[in-house]
């Protein structure tokens, strides 16, 4: 089973939000080489701490700030090979430097984001921003 596949395998309608995502953070940190992911979930134009596996993070994130803010912000994936170079970068983590956040669309609406972190430059491939999108894809059309 491929990470899509265990991530629908995991999940179930009928179950909360929270529980959902919490399995869902799980498989995600299936991904080699990450050293945070997780998700933020949108009230307002704010990105507030979801479920996530890794240390302790920022907890609140306005949209338009930061990666995460940014791509919720856009709409858009932002997958970013070294840190440093983002401006506005918000490190959450010293070790991290590359970084993939993937939102999830509902009807246009931005729900929250997934956000992926890696201690290595340029880790995340263009297989695996597709890989994630489509599990933001079927989370938006499961469970939000
Ligand atoms: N680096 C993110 C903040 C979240 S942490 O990485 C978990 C950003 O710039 O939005």
């Amino acid at each position: 089973m491929n990470r899509l596949q265990q991530l629908q395998a995991v999940v179930d309608a009928d179950l909360p939000l929270t529980t959902n995502l919490a399995n869902a953070s799980a498989v995600l940190n299936l991904m080699p080489h990450i050293n945070w992911c997780g998700f933020y979930l949108a009230e307002g134009q704010v990105l507030y701490l979801g479920p996530f596996q890794g240390t302790v993070a920022c907890t609140a994130i306005p949209f338009g700030k930061g990666v995460c803010g940014t791509a919720a912000r856009l709409k858009q994936t932002i997958l970013v090979d070294d840190v440093n170079t983002f401006e506005g970068h918000i490190a959450c983590s010293a070790l991290s430097r590359s970084e993939l956040v993937v939102p999830i669309l509902k009807d246009g609406t931005v729900k929250g984001v997934i956000d992926i972190d890696s201690p290595v430059l340029a880790r995340f491939t263009e297989v695996e921003q597709r890989e994630v999108e489509q599990m933001a894809a079927f989370l938006a059309e499961t469970v939000f």
